[in-house]
């Protein structure tokens, strides 16, 4: 049994010097924004916002995802996440601002996945 409605995972990896990455462009502050968010409208019972790994979009961070519906958001930085809050937590829709494209997801990993299989056979 789902003890919670959502669960909602945001990116709070880092990267090397130089690399772009959720931490760098504000994930932490967005976790921490989402949780007082939770607990301000007490929602807290019923949904987890919890840090995890790199999703591989660092260049679009802070990214974060929704379970069980299976929505990842881009750029969902501080300042959205009451909205975000509001749209996706309580009314149960996607949060169009910042909710990616499935397809367009599906061919960026898929493009990457044959960049770095064509690198492996050059080595
Ligand atoms: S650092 Fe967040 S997606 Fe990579």
């Amino acid at each position: 049994m789902e003890p919670f409605k959502y669960r909602i995972f945001v990116c709070t990896a880092d990267k090397d010097e130089g690399k772009s990455s959720c931490v760098r462009r504000g994930s932490k502050e967005t976790l921490a924004v989402l949780k007082e968010e939770l607990v301000r409208r007490n929602l807290q019972f019923d949904m987890k916002a919890v840090p995890c790994g790199c999703f591989d979009l660092c260049e679009r961070g802070p990214n974060l995802a929704v379970y069980p519906e299976g929505i990842w958001y881009s750029g969902l930085s501080k300042d959205k996440v009451a909205d975000f809050v509001e749209t996706q937590l309580v009314k149960g829709k996607r949060f169009e601002p910042c909710a990616c494209d499935e397809d367009e997801l599906k061919n960026f990993f898929e493009k990457r996945k044959i960049r770095k299989m064509a690198e492996t056979r050059q080595r």
